[in-house]
């Protein structure tokens, strides 16, 4: 069967492939350690799933649902934007539910592109960005965030991009690979010059709540909400990644133009995971912080590790991951990270698959527990020797 165009301009997801890779390496008995993936490994909070059984025993709560999800959730995200953030939504027409922050992505993609239009994406970024703008038609274009720049945009370059086909340009921060947390003046500037050109921000805030003392969201700065967009995601702040739930704020009129395709795409959100959600953003703060209590010793962890890797990185860092520099003399990370899966059976994500920039960095995730990563430690320490010769870079090269 011959498939659509659009199905050409993507790849199967980097870490579909990957994991079918460490599946058939544990049919051999190698007993991957994997240090991919941000997928939360913590439970949600108890009254999470109590509210969620709770509803499900209801037999009149297993209908179709609105498309903007019930009044109760909306006033729950607005009331967790003030408290969090302390920007007023008006939960009627400034916040639209959706299963998962990266649906958001897709939906936004399809609402606003036309065939040709140019989005501007960071390089290093989730690749889910370039993988919707491609699918919808736009084409991608890529602006460089750099160590140099710790990691925020330059407003000449993306000045120097930016044509009358721009339509989009995507923002995350706290940034995911970095780590990096938002600088409010670039931020501001990047801001007029959209509001100059017409050009929407999306801001994806998937990580504001992990390891960072200091929330942040776009509409903190004055003006944004005429120009910008923003997707916020229970996923990792609330260890409920297989949930979908997620939201998508901005002006009543972006809203209505984001529901006018997603209401055409699927029927609601289960009304159980709705009460679960409005239960989870009430909890109180103190559920991030026993969160964060556990990320930070692992971080402490992984740190160990890529000290034994010869790996640089900032301790600044915020967000469910540690990205760092491979050694100078290590050319490529998917080849650094292959020498690893083979040598010490543990994986790391390879930087690259975020972007150009990332080709020197690997990205470590803080979802595995400590004894785990200990394990790894001990199997990198006893393998170091392996990871550094160039024979292996060779032997690595001829079987991937
Ligand atoms: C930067 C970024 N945005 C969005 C997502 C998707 O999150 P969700 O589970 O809300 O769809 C991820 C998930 O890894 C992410 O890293």
């Amino acid at each position: 069967m011959k498939t659509a165009k659009r199905i050409e301009t993507v790849k199967e997801y980097y870490f579909s492939k990957k994991l079918r890779e460490i599946e058939r390496l544990n049919a051999e008995n190698r007993d991957i350690i994997n240090l991919g993936i941000g997928s939360p490994d913590l439970p949600p909070n108890r009254k999470i799933i109590e509210a969620l059984i709770d509803s499900v025993q209801n037999p009149n709560n297993h209908s179709y649902q609105s498309y903007r999800g019930i009044p109760e959730l909306r006033n729950a995200i607005s009331s967790w934007y003030k408290l969090t953030y302390n920007i007023d939504l008006d939960a009627n027409s400034e916040v639209l539910p959706l299963l998962g922050s990266k649906e958001g992505v897709m939906h936004i993609c399809m609402t606003y592109l036309n065939e040709g239009d140019e989005v501007l994406i960071p390089d290093p970024a989730y690749p889910t960005y370039a993988a919707a703008t491609n699918l919808a038609g736009g084409k991608v274009v890529k602006y460089k965030l750099s160590e140099d720049n710790n990691w925020h945009p330059s407003i000449e370059n993306i000045k120097s991009l930016i044509t009358d086909k721009t339509k989009l340009i995507w923002i995350n921060y706290p940034n995911m690979p970095t780590g990096q947390r938002a600088n409010s003046a670039i931020l501001k500037e990047l801001l007029g010059l959209a509001k100059e050109n017409n050009i929407l921000v999306c801001n994806d805030n998937p990580y504001s709540l992990t390891l960072n003392d200091n929330p942040t969201s776009i509409f903190q700065i004055k003006g944004a909400k005429d120009i910008a967009l923003e997707l916020n995601s229970l996923s990792k702040s609330h260890n409920m990644a297989g949930w979908r739930l997620g939201w998508v704020s901005g002006k009543s009129d972006r809203i209505n133009e984001i529901l006018k395709f997603k209401s055409n795409m699927d029927s609601g959100m289960f009304l159980p995971i709705q009460h679960a959600a409005i239960t989870a953003l009430n909890l109180d703060k103190s559920c991030y912080h026993e969160n964060n209590i556990i990320y930070a010793k692992r971080r402490k962890l992984i740190w160990k590790l890529l000290d034994i890797l010869n790996c640089a990185y900032d301790k600044t860092q915020v967000g469910m991951f540690v990205w760092a520099k491979i050694p100078d003399e290590i050319i490529d990370s998917s080849i650094f990270s292959d020498l690893i899966l083979y040598n010490a059976n543990v994986f790391i994500t390879p930087g690259i698959i975020f972007g150009k920039q990332g080709k020197q960095y690997l990205r470590i995730s803080l979802c595995t527990k400590e004894e785990i990563i200990q394990k790894a430690i001990g199997r990198i320490e006893r393998t170091k020797a392996e990871l550094f010769i160039d024979k292996n870079i060779s032997h690595i090269s001829n079987k991937s």
